[in-house]
C-alpha cells in the first residue's frame, strides 16, 4: 500500500493489521487524527555523521550554564543511567526506580547552577540540536490539515520549545507535555515545576491530562511516534479511541533488539534508521 513499507529498516509485526489500521484511518480522514510524539530521539536526530545529537537535557548540560565541575557530574550520570535505560535484559519494574533517580540528581544538579531564562534562546542556536529529516514537510502538514500534534517528552519543555520555535514550526496546532523550568522573579531557575515526567511515567502524565484529550474527543485516530518502550503509554488519555498506529524507532537498541524484533511490543511500525518518509507518505495517503 505504501512502498516505502516494504524498506528493509522498517519492521511490521502484523502488516495486515497495519493495512487495516491505515485504510481506517484514511477513510475517516484528517479531522479524526491526533498525533501524539515523543521528542529527544523521536522528532529529533538520534545521531549525525557518526556523532550522537544531544538530548533537550544535552543541550544544557553541554552548554556554557553549566560549570565544568557539574558538567562531569552530568556526565557521571549519564554514563551511569543511560545503559540501564536502553538494557534489554532488565524489566521495566527494575529500571523505574533508577530512571527517577536519574532524572531528580539531574534536575537537582541543573537547579544548583542558577540557570538564567533569558539565556536558554542562545544557548538552543548554538547546540548541536537537530530535529529529524523532513521536519518542516511533517510539522508544516499537521499545520495545514489542522491535526493536532502533542509532544510528549521527558526532557525539558523549555528547551525543546525553543528547538521547534528556532526551527520555525512551532505551529499553533502544536502542544506540549513536559517537565518545565521554574523561575524566580528575577528569571533564575529555582526547581522544576509539577510532577516529574520520566521515561517510564507517561501513563500518568497522560492521564493528569484529561482536559487535553477531553477537547480532542472527535479526534479518536492517533499516530504515536516513540523511541522507547515508556513512549506506548502516551496516548492512554485519548478518549473513544478508534484506531492507533505506533511507530518506533529503535535508534541504538538496534543490534540488540533486531535479531528478536517480532517480540518487540511496539506494535504496529518499527524504524530501524532514520526514514522519516514513512510518516510523510502517511499523510499524503489521507
Ligand atoms: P524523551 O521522553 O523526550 O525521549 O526524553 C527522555 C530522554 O532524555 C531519555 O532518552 C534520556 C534523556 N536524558 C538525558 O539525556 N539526560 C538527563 O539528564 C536525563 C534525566 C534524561
Ligand atoms: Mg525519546
Amino acid at each position: 500500500m505504501i512502498p516505502v513499507l516494504s524498506n528493509s529498516s522498517v519492521s511490521m509485526r502484523d502488516p495486515k493489521r497495519v493495512e487495516q489500521i491505515l485504510t481506517s484511518m484514511r477513510n475517516a480522514g484528517a479531522s479524526t487524527l491526533q498525533v501524539i510524539s515523543d521528542f529527544d530521539m523521536t522528532l529529533t536526530r538520534f545521531a549525525c555523521n557518526g556523532k550522537r545529537c544531544p538530548t533537550s537535557h544535552n543541550i544544557l548540560d553541554n552548554s556554557k550554564l553549566i560549570s565544568e565541575d557539574c558538567k562531569a557530574k552530568l556526565k557521571n550520570l549519564l554514563d551511569t543511567y543511560y545503559p540501564i535505560e536502553i538494557d534489554s535484559t532488565r524489566s521495566v519494574e527494575e529500571k523505574l526506580p533508577l530512571m527517577v533517580e536519574w532524572w531528580t540528581k539531574a534536575h537537582e544538579l541543573l537547579v544548583q547552577q542558577k540557570i538564567i531564562k533569558d539565556r536558554l534562546a542562545l544557548v538552543v542556536r548554538e547546540s548541536e540540536a537537530k530535529l529529524r529529516d523532513g521536519y518542516q514537510q511533517f510539522f508544516d502538514h499537521l499545520h495545514q490539515l489542522s491535526v493536532p500534534l502533542l509532544i510528549f517528552s521527558a526532557g525539558i519543555g523549555d528547551v525543546l520549545e525553543e528547538v521547534i520555535r528556532q526551527a520555525g514550526v512551532f505551529h499553533p496546532n502544536v502542544k506540549v507535555f513536559s517537565n518545565y523550568m521554574d523561575f524566580d522573579e528575577s528569571g533564575v531557575l529555582r526547581a522544576f515545576k509539577g510532577e516529574l515526567i520520566h521515561i517510564y511515567n507517561k501513563r500518568e502524565g497522560a492521564l493528569l491530562n484529561t482536559e487535553h484529550f477531553k477537547e480532542l474527543q472527535s479526534r479518536s485516530n492517533v499516530l504515536l511516534l516513540g523511541d522507547s518502550l515508556g513512549d506506548l503509554n502516551m496516548a492512554d488519555g485519548v478518549m473513544d479511541l478508534q484506531n492507533i498506529l505506533k511507530i518506533g524507532y529503535l535508534n541504538d537498541k538496534d543490534n540488540e533488539h533486531r535479531p528478536k524484533i517480532s517480540k518487540i511490543r511496539m506494535d504496529s511500525v518499527i524504524l530501524f534508521s532514520v526514514c522519516w518518509n514513512i510518516i510523510l507518505l502517511f499523510f499524503f495517503y489521507m
